[in-house]
């Protein structure tokens, strides 16, 4: 069901339920971090596997510290200039962060989300909201409470509806190696913007099997029918669709192409991604073509996501 019950949504979540919550990047799967069974149900509503660790959702920066073992000096400045916000601070946890949560790594992933709805949740409960995208896993991430009824609306008992996300992709995550900043995942807070924060940042590539991000897969957010990123002398199929950035391409039929930001802003782009490639998917469209968009801003999260799309296993 999908409603604007605050109130229901907590009364669930304090039952040990879970929850579909809006957050300003996606939508995400909530249930309380600190029960074992809340969280086994988050794994087996996405058919996720248990190695790919939750992020968990506080109300601001003061509550991190039950949860963590040391505070950081660059933690404060962090902190200060981007939370609440797209930002996923991966963090030495504490004890009393359940090992199912972190996967069984030292450490935990901790996020405060901007969007209204999940502040006033999450300022009125004694817990953690454990909370990945709320999609089967694989699939494209939910930006509308609709993608979320779509594909578990069967499977949970609530979707607190909080109207489309104004930032559209996942937080950019940042941890720390021997003391140096190091972005896990691309996302929603550009890698500029942290770098006017805590100086030069190093980021971790993708892989299959990357024991640093063991859910950072290279393929994800695969639509169902086929996906590639434009490449030249490519043939194919015919009535695919094409996917680009601000204008048309010469040669290919308008009707078949699809702009994420006609004015060439980034944060639309951004916005736009996941409704399109969802939309696209079950419009009859045989495949659907990507193109690149300039690596800088929110371009880096959006390319990061078309590549992992039309990424094989
Ligand atoms: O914007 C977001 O971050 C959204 C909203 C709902 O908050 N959440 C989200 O969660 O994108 P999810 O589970 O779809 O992606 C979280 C990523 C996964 O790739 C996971 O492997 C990584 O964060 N992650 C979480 N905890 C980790 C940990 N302790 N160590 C390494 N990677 C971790
Ligand atoms: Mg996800």
């Amino acid at each position: 069901m999908i409603g604007k019950d605050i109130q229901y949504a907590c009364r669930l979540l304090k039952a040990g339920q879970l929850v579909a919550m809006p957050t300003e990047t996606v939508y995400g799967l909530a249930g309380n971090a600190l029960n074992p069974r809340a969280v086994a149900a988050i794994f087996a509503v996405k058919n996720r596997p248990s190695f790919d660790p939750l992020i968990i959702h506080l109300p601001d920066f003061p509550s991190f510290a039950p949860y963590i073992a040391t505070v950081r000096p660059e933690l404060e400045a962090l902190a200060r200039a981007f939370l609440p916000g797209p930002l996923t601070l991966l963090l030495e946890k504490s004890s009393l962060v359940p090992d199912l949560v972190t996967a069984g790594s030292p450490r935990v992933a901790i996020r405060v989300p901007a969007h209204p709805v999940a502040r006033e949740l999450l300022g009125q409960l004694d817990f953690p909201l454990a909370a990945p995208s709320a999609n089967p896993f694989g699939y494209i991430s939910p930006t509308t409470a609709r993608h979320v009824e779509d594909q578990l609306g069967a499977k949970i008992p609530y979707i607190l509806d909080g109207g489309p996300c104004t930032v559209g992709v996942e937080s950019t995550i940042l941890g720390f190696e021997s003391g140096r900043p190091v972005i896990y995942r691309k996302g929603g807070l550009a890698i500029e913007t942290i770098e006017k924060v805590v100086g030069e940042v190093a980021v971790k590539p993708y892989s299959s099997s990357n024991p640093q991000a063991p859910g950072m897969l290279k393929s994800h957010y695969a639509p169902s029918v086929p996906f590639f990123l434009a490449a030249a002398l490519h043939r194919y199929p015919a009535g695919a669709v094409l996917i680009r950035f601000r204008e048309y391409k010469p040669g290919w039929p308008e009707a078949q192409q699809h702009l994420l930001s006609p004015s060439g802003d980034y944060e639309e782009a951004a916005r736009r991604l996941f409704a399109l490639m969802r939309e696209l998917d079950g419009s009859g469209a045989p495949a659907i073509v990507a193109e690149l968009l300039p690596e800088e801003g929110l371009g880096r999260a959006v390319n990061d996501r078309l590549r992992r799309a039309a990424a094989q296993g």
